[in-house]
């Protein structure tokens, strides 16, 4: 805690607003001071209320309507005597709001008088957590929602069926439950089980506590590869029949669904339909990365179907199973997404031309996805956003696979230097991606994912020179003890 009347709001900021000037003096915050708000700004008003234990009534603090702003623009000036939030939106007096949180954390409510002008140079600015491989209580996650929104982050990409457990409910499929959402614990010698199904209502509470923080909670339901847990309990999916088992082995499986089969292709039909009917997404996650062809090759339903499709490669198969789903997703009223693999094997059938790219083996996908006028999202494994490879290349270190040091997520920018001019306008933003394989509590996933998704959050708000906010990395610190969050500490 800063306890001298020293600090300055500008050095206390991340994400470092477009524009701060530092004045004179300090307003302090306390629970009898009055919060009032203009009409459209109910949702972060009650949030207000909420977060400062203050009352309605009073204009101590005021949220002011301002016509003309962008949809996340704010303008926040604090005096001795008062803060006054402008805006056009609610989302934009939200990220105000975050702002005026953050400056409280740090200085125990004595909030350093200054004038802010803030607004994000991308729309996608996001976090993925993979709730199959570590099934996160509903509790946590709003956590990690309502400190990413701190951050102004604004999309919680939710990593929901992989290989070793699918989480969520569909009706009229009772063994997602009884089979899928379960696996074997194979260090146990008895039997005994790790996972379920989340239910509507926790997805549905999930949903309004983020939405209400402006933080989108977009599914991923994972096609084709990586659905070893939806095969166990339906092996009629897969090209041998099965038996299938939801893993509990990590890795990349050849028994994937079989593109040849129309009851899989029903199965996803009314998967997606449930989906888009639970989540208020506009997008939906057909994830599409990691899928060998091995089962498809010798499996007759699906040289069947290569067959009448004319297709001479089962490469070829998969972009016809991405164009399948994709056309399930549209026709839910949806927009998909998918890892960059979605990209290959795309000679012959093409790809949906609004399917959004999500570039994760590297740059690569994101810049031949935009040059083919698809929509992007970055998140390269090579240059940080991984958050669960390893803070440090030391044996010490807990994670997977791979190191994202601070520096490189410092470094990080959501637009390649290479890109052509006209294809940096398909980059939505960027997101952070936390794979659980090693994670076994949530103290754990903290560590992983503090304070790189912080230094994330400045470059999908506003990128800054990587010097500029290793330099705040004090400040983090400070705040993720005031958030009561484990953290990396380290180079
Ligand atoms: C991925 O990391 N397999 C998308
Ligand atoms: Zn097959």
């Amino acid at each position: 805690m800063y306890t001298h009347h020293t600090y300055k709001a500008s050095e206390l900021l991340v994400p470092i607003p477009r524009f701060i000037e530092d004045r004179e003096g300090f307003f302090r915050l306390h629970p009898r001071i009055a919060i009032a708000a203009e009409k459209g700004f109910e949702t972060t008003h009650q949030l207000a209320l909420e977060v400062f234990g203050c009352k309605a009534g009073g204009e101590d603090i005021l949220f002011k309507f301002q016509a003309g702003m962008e949809q996340e623009a704010y303008i926040l000036t604090i005096s001795k005597v008062q803060i006054v939030i402008k805006a056009s939106t609610d989302e934009g007096a939200f990220r105000g709001l975050g702002t005026i949180r953050k400056l409280a954390l740090l200085t125990g409510n004595q909030l350093p008088c200054c004038k802010v002008e803030d607004s994000p140079d991308f729309v996608w600015r996001g976090f993925m957590i993979d709730c199959s491989r570590h099934q996160f209580s509903i509790a946590f996650l709003k956590k990690l929602i309502d400190i990413a929104s701190l951050f102004h982050l604004n999309r919680f990409h939710w990593h929901l069926t992989d290989d070793q457990g699918w989480r969520i409910p569909l009706d009229g499929w009772p063994k997602l439950a009884s089979i899928a959402a379960r696996r074997t614990e194979l260090q146990y010698t008895d039997n005994r089980t790790y996972g379920r199904l989340y239910s509507k209502e926790e997805i549905l509470d999930l949903q309004a506590y983020a939405h209400a923080r402006h933080v989108l909670v977009v599914p991923e339901i994972e096609t084709p590869g990586h659905a070893s847990a939806l095969l166990a309990a339906y092996p009629e999916f897969g090209c041998t029949g099965g038996p299938y088992e939801t893993q509990d082995r990590w890795g990349i499986f050849d028994d994937v669904m079989c593109a040849g089969s129309n009851e899989l292709l029903e199965f996803l039909s009314d998967a997606i339909t449930q989906i888009a009917e639970l989540f208020s997404s506009p997008y939906i996650h057909i994830g599409g990365d990691e899928c060998p062809h091995t089962a498809w090759q010798e499996c007759p339903r699906c040289q069947d179907r290569m067959r009448q499709l004319g297709l001479t490669d089962a490469r070829f198969l998969q972009s016809w199973m991405t164009s399948k789903v994709c056309e399930m997703v549209h026709k839910a009223g949806k927009r998909p997404i998918g890892w960059d693999e979605v990209l290959e094997g795309t000679e012959h059938l093409g790809l949906p031309k609004d399917l959004i790219v999500m570039s994760w083996r590297g740059p690569e996908g994101g810049l031949e996805a935009s040059k083919r006028g698809h929509q992007v999202i970055m998140c390269p494994n090579t240059a940080g956003c991984y958050f669960d490879y390893k803070h440090a290349d030391s044996e010490e270190e807990m994670g997977n696979l791979g190191v994202s040091t601070l520096n490189q997520v410092s470094h990080f920018s959501c637009v390649p230097d290479s890109m052509q001019e006209q294809a940096k306008e398909q980059v939505l933003g960027a997101q952070g991606n936390l794979w659980t394989e090693q994670i076994t509590t949530s103290r754990q996933a903290e560590y992983l994912l503090f304070p790189r998704l912080m230094l994330l959050a400045q470059q999908v708000w506003r990128p800054q020179e990587a010097e500029r906010i290793l330099a705040m990395r004090p400040i983090l610190v400070q705040l993720c003890e005031a958030l009561n969050l484990n953290c990396y500490r380290g180079e």
